[in-house]
């Protein structure tokens, strides 16, 4: 596009443009003045292109130039001329070339900066307060792009495979993910509230309920949860479902999905991925999200125990709880006090102690608990965990719930810390066969691992009506890249028996059920196809390709982990008028 301002990007000029006029219009990056001949850095979102004014040669130019301050906003005319050799820059596309400018206009004159653009030691705080202009920096550029591309990727893809994409309400009646809702008071209905989605999960299915067999959606979700790097208040879904299918075939679209969007940022993954059963992945490597980039992995000693003379662990066992294991390999020196971090750090994850044994690299073997053990026991600990002299193996004895995480946890922090992982690995995996409910002690109750339209496995109906829900799994699946959660989904029920089965078995009176989701289990009576779905966590997906830690790096106006925006300073308060209007009286009192 040409217009008054600007007839080309001034990143994209090189030595085919040799004296050919442009006008360029961008950022004023760096100026710099040596001895009367200045030096200016053009910048525009395609790149950087340097400016130069001489006085002998254009006065007139050369006034205007003394002005110019960093991030100031100019056009210029002129040709483009070759760089002397000598001074080629090897850091820019364009680092043979540069412009003697015929013609400039100061377009908008900058204020100093807070900080330098690409200052890398500046604090999260102060970038988000100025985003406008963190987002000029070329890192947070590049995610924007990155994101832009996987985006235009995904729905180029979901388009090629015939799916239609439809946007769902915003304004809702509540989801059924299981986080706080974001409500929004109603003016009109006096009253009442809407919630605002945390997934399009009802408007999907009733999508296939309406015979469209073929969704997706890059939608908007919202959940007032605790914040984390990888979580956010609001972000975004490629949401999909479709009618008549199986696991297996949602499965096989969503690989094709992930091929086309880690293409768009440069990298190739071939599936089929493979996939993981609930169970193997908790035994092997303590989480439903296993990084299996590197070893480490867990291992079960119960059995060992069981048969010693270590009565606090045999009471665990006897309990209902397991004792398991991982080996450390290389770190039999640690001192007292590099013990007691272990020991704290596994208690800080939930631990009601930590045992262990140490393989000396004198082939000594020191424990505290080895007094418990008999020769044999000793023996077929040290064959089970492979352990070698120089490592160390620990011991957690609790609920399996906890031991799993415990480990699991001690797994990726000494994964990192020994530098076991390899970050050019591009490790994705299935973890199928979850467990449909999960033990809430807080509640009181089972709750759905998944959400409460995912179908039980059909096998394990019966197990539904003996009220052994421990034991039933349901059709849901998780596909995880590194160690992270990308993206989770499930075979929908489309019996309105099953779903009240599933409903009373969560405890969900028949009066709540109606209130809640009332609509979509009428609609399940009116012919539903068979369905089933997933979604991916587009910020997630995007951070992980831009290999950030945090999901605020590629969202361009994030909010901070208290869930504030520091740019608009939302959530604001509302006036007394608004408050009025919405039939709704604050007892907040301002400290
Ligand atoms: P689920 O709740 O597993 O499934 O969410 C799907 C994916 O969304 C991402 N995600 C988040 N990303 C950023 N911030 C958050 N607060 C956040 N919460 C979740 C994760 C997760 O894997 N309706 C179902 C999907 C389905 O069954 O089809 C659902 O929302 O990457
Ligand atoms: P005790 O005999 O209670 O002193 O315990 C012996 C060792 O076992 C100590 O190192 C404790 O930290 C450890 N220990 C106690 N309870 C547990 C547990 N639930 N899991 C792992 N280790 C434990």
């Amino acid at each position: 596009m040409e217009t008054k301002f600007k007839n080309h990007n001034c990143g994209e000029l090189n030595l085919e443009n040799l004296d050919q006029e442009y006008t360029l219009a961008g950022w004023v990056s760096c100026v710099r003045d040596l001895g009367g001949i200045i030096f200016v850095e053009l910048r525009d979102r395609s790149g950087y292109l340097q400016l130069v004014s001489d006085p002998q040669i254009n006065p007139q130019v050369h006034a205007t130039f003394e002005k110019l301050r960093n991030e100031f906003v100019v056009t210029v005319k002129g040709k483009i001329t070759r760089r002397p050799e000598e001074t080629y820059n090897e850091k820019y596309a364009t680092g043979q070339v540069e412009m003697y400018p015929e013609y400039i206009e100061i377009l908008s004159e900058a204020k100093v900066l807070p900080f330098a653009l690409e200052d890398e030691n500046v604090s999260e705080d102060v970038r988000l307060k100025y985003r406008y202009l963190d987002i000029r920096n070329q890192k947070m550029l590049h995610n924007l792009m990155t994101r832009h591309n996987i985006v235009a990727a995904a729905r180029n893809y979901m388009n090629s495979q015939g799916f239609l994409e439809i946007e769902t309400p915003i304004l809702n009646k509540t989801t059924p993910e299981g986080a706080r809702d974001y409500l929004v008071p109603s003016r009109v209905q006096e009253g009442k509230f809407f919630a605002l989605p945390q997934s399009p999960q009802i408007f999907k299915q009733l999508l296939m309920v309406g015979g469209i067999e073929k969704y997706y959606q890059v939608a908007r979700c919202f959940r007032d949860e605790d914040l984390r790097a990888d979580r956010q208040p609001e972000f975004t879904q490629i949401d999909i479902e479709m009618s008549f299918v199986e696991q297996k075939d949602v499965i096989s679209v969503v690989e094709g999905l992930i091929v086309d969007t880690f293409k768009a940022a440069g990298v190739e993954v071939k599936p089929p991925f493979i996939q993981m059963p609930w169970q193997e992945a908790m035994d092997r490597f303590g989480s439903d999200k296993p990084d299996t980039r590197f070893g480490l992995e867990l291992f079960d000693v119960s059995d060992i125990m069981q048969a010693s003379t270590f009565e606090a662990f045999k009471a665990v066992i006897a309990d209902g709880g397991t004792v398991r294991a991982i080996r450390i390999p290389g770190i039999a020196g640690y001192s007292r006090k590099d013990m007691d971090d272990v020991r704290n750090l596994a208690i800080s994850f939930g631990a009601k102690g930590l045992a262990w044994v140490t393989y000396m690299e004198n082939g000594e073997v020191k424990s505290p608990v080895l007094k418990f053990l008999n020769e044999d026991q000793i023996k077929e600990l040290q064959e089970r965990s492979g352990a070698e002299k120089g490592d160390i193996v620990f011991f957690v004895a609790d609920k399996p719930k906890v031991v799993y995480d415990v480990l699991g946890r001690f797994r990726l922090y000494f994964g990192k810390k020994l530098g076991l992982i390899d970050e050019n690995k591009h490790n994705l995996l299935w973890v199928v066969d979850f467990p449909m409910f999960e033990w809430s002690d807080e509640e009181g109750r089972f709750l759905a691992m998944h959400h409460p339209f995912t179908s039980p496995k059909l096998e394990d109906l019966d197990k539904l009506d003996a009220d052994d829900l421990g034991n039933v799994k349901s059709i849901a699946y998780d596909i995880v890249y590194n160690g992270t959660e990308l993206g989770g989904g499930s075979v929908r029920i489309h019996s309105p028996e099953v779903q009240s089965k599933i409903f009373k078995a969560l405890r969900i009176t028949d009066e709540v059920a109606k209130e809640k989701f009332g609509f979509m289990v009428n609609a399940l009576q009116y012919g539903t196809p068979p369905h089933a779905g997933l979604a991916i966590g587009l910020d997630r997906l995007v951070a992980l390709l831009c290999r950030t830690d945090s999901i605020r790096d590629v969202i361009a106006f994030p909010k901070n982990s208290g869930a504030k925006c520091l740019m608009s300073d939302a959530p604001g308060e509302a006036s007394p008028e608004q408050l009025r209007e919405l039939h709704l009286k604050s007892t907040y009192v301002k400290h």
